[in-house]
Order: structure tokens, then C-alpha cells, then sequence
């Protein structure tokens, strides 16, 4: 075992709550598309004290999932196996033995803390840095897994560290960037293998040193005609606006953001496409892929597809925004599916490009 090395772990001397452990759970209100299913067995880990105890009841089923706010998840039908819940909560600033030399700070948080909370909670400590990530939905454990991104911003661009345990051995073990191979809504945590790691806290790096991230067009017109820089609480409220315009309150309309992921292609395909179709948006790649790769915006090729505002029974495609696919009340998780087949299938036959999902499909397909 590694031991975490900015020190780890709840308070010793209270005892943990009783661990709860729920047979046959609804998951309607856990998952943010509002789908509803039922899994076998739920186990809702508060403390991590109470690992032992959870991690021994998810054995024996054929099956393991864990969950943070339902967020990125699709239930495409009951889930016959063991769900564990994280509702871990705690943040706090770390006394640095030495401190950056940029002025800024480590956080540590609990997985199981509310991603956007985490947000607030940073900007009201003064420390800046996380902005541009406000209102994402779900919990701060899964933030980093599927490295959530936007308005310029990814969250492994302000990651120091995780502490995990891995749920088969029992091993905790520290993670730094390196080892957490982070890539496009992606890290090792998502890859084949990876699903075994249950992460436990982060640390983060964030203060006033790092200065406003303007690189998204629509939040840089914003401040154009402002002469000083804007502050990481007027960041804030931009983005709040802006996602608030295109993207649906979960809690109104259920849904999980993007349901698809830009697609990243050769740069001669994308140049190729855009000779034919005037005004597709290309961007560059990102970090780890080569300048020969180009990201092409799955929101503007499903758009013009024809899909925006079209539905199926309940099952839909935002008025407002053609990548997030919406339940208009009582969709099921296989009819969301097979609506994302069918944009899958004529985005393929319009411009030669297979779209992958975003959110982690569970149950049977
Ligand atoms: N567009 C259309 N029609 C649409 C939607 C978009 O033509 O219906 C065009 C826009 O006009 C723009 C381009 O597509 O030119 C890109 O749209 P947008 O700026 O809204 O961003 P996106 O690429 O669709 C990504 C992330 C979002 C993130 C935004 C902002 C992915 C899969 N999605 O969306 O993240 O909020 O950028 O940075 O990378 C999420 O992951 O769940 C999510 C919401």
C-alpha cells in the first residue's frame, strides 16, 4: 500500500454511520436522465470507514457497478448486480509543506462531494481555477474519471492527485497525473481494467495564479469590452449563463449532457468534409493526440442531420442543442438507445463518421 502523501482519510475517533444496503433499488432518482430501473443490490458507502463492510457486500453477483451523481450513465435495463453508491463527503485546504511557487493551493476532496459544490466551495476559500467547469452535473470522483471538460477547460489541467482503492485486492493506491493517463473524456480509470479502481479523494490544484481561461469564443465576446481581466467569479456567472442557454436542468428535463463525444479524426478527412459541408467547425485535437488529428463538433453534424427537437415517445433530442439527448418523462432506457442508434446510423451515412458514446451504458444491450 502507498501511502497518500498530503495525508488521507476521515477523522478517527467517531464512529462510522451504519452502512446501508438496499435490495432491489429503484434508480430513477440516481441517475439524471430520470430512466427508470432497478438494480439487484444498492450499497451506499458514506464514510470510508465503512469499506470493508461495502466492499464484501458487493460480492458474489456476476455484476459491479459503481455509481456517483448518475450524471454520465445510461441504465439500458435493470441491472442485475451490485451497485456501489458513493456519498463520501469532505473538503479541505492542505497545509503545503512548501508552497507553490505560483501562489496556488491543494484541495482535497472527498469523491462523493457534488462537483459543482466543489466549484462554489473553491471560489468562496478565494482559490480560483475551476470556473470554467461550473454547474457539470454529478460528483467530483467521477469528474476526474471521465476527465470533464468545458469552456476551455479539463479537469486534469488542474488535477495533482487521487487516492483509490482497488475493490478487487484492497489496495489503496496513489495516483499522479501521469498515472491516470487522462485524454479527451477519458483516463485509465474508464479503461479496460480500470472499472476495479474505486477513487477516493483528489487533490487539486487551484488559486489566484492561474488567471482567466478565455480559449471558448462565446465566453471571450463576453468579456470583450472589458478592459481588466475578468475574475474567476465573473468566469463563474458567464458560464452559468451560457450553459443555462443551451444545455437542460437536469432536474427539469432529464437528461446526461453530451451524449456523444466530438469525434477526433485525421485533419485530411476533416479539411476533406469541410469542403463539402461549409461551416463545419474544426478544432484542434487536444493534448495527447497528434497535430494531424482535428476534432469535429458531433452537436453540429447530428444538427445537420435534422435530429434537433425531434422525438420519439418520450425519448428525445434537445430543442436546443442537438448532442443531448433528453427524456421527456417516462423514456426508457432502451428507447434513449435506440434513438442514439439511429442519429449514430445517419450521421454515419451523411458523413462517413461513427459517433461514440459519451456516458457509460450499463445493463443489458
Ligand atoms: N452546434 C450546432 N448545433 C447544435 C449544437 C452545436 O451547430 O445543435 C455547433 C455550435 O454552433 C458550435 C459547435 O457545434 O459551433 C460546438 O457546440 P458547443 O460549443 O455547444 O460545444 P460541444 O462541442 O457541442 C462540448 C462538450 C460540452 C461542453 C461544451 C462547451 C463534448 C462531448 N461536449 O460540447 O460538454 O459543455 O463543449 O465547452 O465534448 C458534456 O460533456 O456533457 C458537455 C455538455
Amino acid at each position: 500500500m502507498n501511502p497518500a502523501p498530503h495525508g488521507a482519510g476521515p477523522a478517527p475517533f467517531t464512529v462510522p454511520p451504519p452502512l446501508r444496503i438496499i435490495e432491489n433499488a429503484p434508480l430513477q432518482r440516481l441517475n439524471t436522465f430520470g430512466v427508470s430501473a432497478r438494480a439487484r443490490r444498492l450499497v451506499v458507502l458514506e464514510d470510508e470507514r465503512q469499506l470493508p463492510e461495502a466492499i464484501e457486500a458487493t460480492r458474489g453477483f456476476h455484476a459491479r457497478c459503481i455509481l456517483g451523481g448518475g450524471s454520465n450513465v445510461l441504465f439500458a435495463s435493470d441491472f442485475d448486480g451490485a451497485i456501489l453508491l458513493v456519498r463520501t463527503r469532505g473538503r479541505a485546504r492542505i497545509e503545503d509543506p512548501s508552497p507553490q511557487a505560483d501562489g496556488c493551493s491543494l484541495v482535497r476532496v472527498q469523491a462523493g462531494e457534488p462537483w459543482d459544490d466543489t466549484v462554489q466551495w473553491s471560489l468562496a476559500q478565494g482559490l480560483a481555477g475551476l470556473e470554467n467547469l461550473a454547474m457539470i452535473p454529478g460528483s467530483t470522483g467521477a469528474a476526474v474519471i471521465q476527465n470533464i471538460g468545458a469552456y476551455g477547460l479539463e479537469i486534469c489541467e488542474r488535477f495533482d492527485s487521487l487516492r483509490a482503492i482497488d475493490l478487487d485486492s484492497g489496495e489503496i493506491r496513489h495516483f499522479t497525473q501521469a498515472d491516470c493517463g487522462f485524454g479527451y473524456r477519458d483516463s485509465v480509470f474508464k479503461r479496460p481494467g480500470g472499472e476495479r479502481w474505486l477513487v477516493l479523494e483528489l487533490v487539486l490544484r487551484v488559486g489566484v495564479g492561474l488567471g482567466p481561461v478565455l480559449s471558448y469564443g462565446e465566453l471571450r465576446a463576453r468579456f470583450a469590452d472589458q478592459a481588466a481581466s475578468p475574475s474567476a467569479i465573473e468566469i463563474d456567472r458567464a458560464v452559468r449563463e451560457i450553459r443555462s442557454s443551451k444545455l437542460p436542468d437536469p432536474a427539469v428535463l432529464g437528461n446526461a449532457g453530451s451524449f456523444f463525444k466530438n469525434p477526433v479524426v485525421g485533419r485530411a478527412q476533416a479539411e476533406e468534409l469541410a469542403l463539402r459541408e461549409p461551416g463545419l467547425p474544426i478544432y484542434p485535437a487536444g493534448s495527447g493526440s497528434g497535430t494531424d488529428q482535428a476534432k469535429l463538433s458531433a452537436g453540429w453534424l447530428i444538427d445537420r442531420c435534422g435530429w434537433k427537437g425531434v422525438r420519439n415517445g418520450d425519448a428525445g433530442v434537445h430543442a436546443a442543442h442537438a448532442l443531448v439527448l433528453v427524456n421527456h418523462g417516462s423514456a426508457s432506457g432502451r428507447e434513449l438507445l435506440d434513438l442514439a442508434g439511429l442519429i449514430r446510423d445517419s450521421v454515419h451515412g451523411r458523413f462517413g463518421i461513427w459517433l461514440e458514446p459519451e456516458p457509460v451504458i450499463v445493463g443489458r444491450l
